[in-house]
């Protein structure tokens, strides 16, 4: 038998080496060198399963799993040996068994028995989606909890709420900040969808047939923590759902945060001085001595625009791809990761840019106070007495347009001017409701009300107490 060119995993029919560039341009080694956690995972599950349908001698297998673990501890105690090392590793997978065939000999080259890269990185990608799925979850958690502290702390602040960005009813800040809690949490259910998604294995698939050792694959789906193996062995090494599904969850949080980013460089301004941004969170101007910018909020906001872009990139790169696996699908590692990086400091910085977050509660309530912003609870005054919501409309309207030509809150109208718009107004019409009142009013379930927010965060404590995301299994 001819000796091997080279350590490569492949070459035997080939008569020439690959022209150099070419060569390093399509290694992943890296990017990929992320997974190798899982790569010795799936490695160990492999080995374990090669036994009992005897490639590998009880001996053989104990010497394997003993190398693997040797081989993960030092990937992870020494680097400068994973670069070295790792720099003639054209993947992942490469520089596992070169380094088993290092420690081990020819039986190193055994446990790639009836396996493929094809299946393996997909069960890579799998177990490093579900583990950065949990990950996320915790992220939002944390957020979740700021948001929740927040909303007690000032449980009873009001604030002029808007629509088309224009003063319309007084709400609770609270109120406010919940609303922002619960698309966080919806995340949480996409994040979950995630996981799920990501949840089979698909080892003993092959290149794309299936495995011809009767290896069982139950069995290395359980070892690795994987609630179920994969249908279909063409669909399991095409497959990559799981990786949209989660830039998909992503590019939610991303959204969801740079509204949230939105509100408060808004409320940063001047104009609206709702919020004192933390020092610890902002930035100065190299020329303007008086300036604090919101720039964690913007830099929130600005990375969102990347999140969405790598949805889109695996979208584009899967549109039109042959069933089983192509190349192309490599391209689907280093959008997911740096979207994950990404999104996970998005996260934790507006988690701590939120709690450092001082809430100008006069400035919010002055604007809540506005006599105008009770303009429907004065409708609803005629509605109290028997006037068709419509009407009662119109003849606020009439009230309010008075008082825009008088220059006055329609409050200190006199009694005369409203009573010639209707002689239902009375006296006490004039004396307006307080903001309290208007937000108590409120009380529906879902409502501004302080009884309503107080169940709301209750509820939220408790939904927050009972998700659960699933991981992968850590080497
Ligand atoms: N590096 C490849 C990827 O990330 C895995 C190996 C693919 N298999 C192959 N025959 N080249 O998808």
């Amino acid at each position: 038998m001819a000796e091997r060119k080279d350590d490569r995993l492949w070459g035997g029919r080939f008569e020439r080496e690959p022209n150099a560039q070419f060569d390093a341009f399509q290694r992943s080694f890296a990017f990929d060198r992320r997974l190798l956690p899982y790569e010795i995972a799936v490695d160990r599950a492999w080995a374990k399963a090669l036994e009992p349908i005897r490639i590998f001698t009880a001996t053989e297998l104990k010497q394997t799993l003993a190398a693997l673990d040797k081989i993960a501890e030092r990937t992870k105690t020494d680097s400068a040996w994973v670069e070295s090392f790792g720099a003639s590793a054209e993947d992942v997978h490469h520089f596992v068994e070169k380094a088993l065939v290092e420690e081990l000999g020819p039986l190193g080259w055994k446990l790639h028995t009836g396996r493929s890269r094809n299946e393996v990185i997909a069960t890579d990608f799998r177990l490093f989606v579900m583990d950065a799925a949990a990950e996320m979850r915790r992220g939002l958690e944390a957020l979740l909890n700021a948001f929740l502290l927040q909303a007690k702390a000032n449980i009873s602040v009001p604030m002029a709420g808007m629509t088309h960005m224009q003063h319309a009813q007084p709400i609770l800040l609270s109120h406010f900040l919940l609303a922002h809690a619960e698309a966080f949490t919806r995340d949480i259910t996409r994040l979950q969808h995630a996981s799920a998604s990501a949840d089979a294995c698909p080892m003993g698939s092959g290149a794309l047939a299936g495995n011809s050792f009767a290896i069982d694959r139950n069995a290395i789906a359980r070892e690795l923590g994987f609630s179920r193996i994969t249908a279909n062995s063409l669909d399991a090494v095409s497959d990559r759902d799981f990786a949209l599904d989660y830039l998909f969850a992503l590019a939610g949080i991303a959204t969801h945060l740079s509204r949230l980013a939105e509100d408060f460089v808004v409320f940063a301004s001047q104009e609206f001085s709702y919020v004192t941004l933390p020092d610890e969170f902002s930035t100065g101007s190299s020329l303007m001595p008086q300036k604090k910018n919101p720039d964690a909020w913007e830099l929130i906001r600005g990375k969102t625009g990347r999140i969405t872009g790598a949805l889109l990139s695996l979208l584009t790169t899967l549109k039109g791809l042959p069933t089983s696996y192509q190349r192309d699908l490599q391209e689907d590692k280093e959008a997911l990761f740096g979207a994950h990086d990404q999104v996970e400091g998005m996260v934790w910085i507006a988690m701590g840019a939120l709690t450092a977050t001082k809430f100008n509660a006069d400035r919010l309530r002055a604007a809540a106070s506005n006599p105008v912003l009770f303009a429907t609870d004065a409708a609803d005054y005629l509605v109290h007495k028997g006037v068709p919501f419509r009407k009662a409309h119109d003849l606020v309207g009439q009230v309010l347009r008075e008082a825009e030509r008088q220059g006055k809150p329609w409050t200190q109208l006199s009694l005369e001017d409203v009573q010639k718009i209707s002689p239902l107004f009375e006296k006490d019409f004039l004396d307006g409701p307080s903001v309290e009142d208007v937000i108590a009013n409120k009380i529906v379930p879902g409502g501004t009300a302080p009884e309503s927010v107080r169940a709301a965060i209750a509820d939220l404590e408790a939904r927050l107490s009972k998700k659960t995301t699933k991981t992968g299994a850590k080497p």
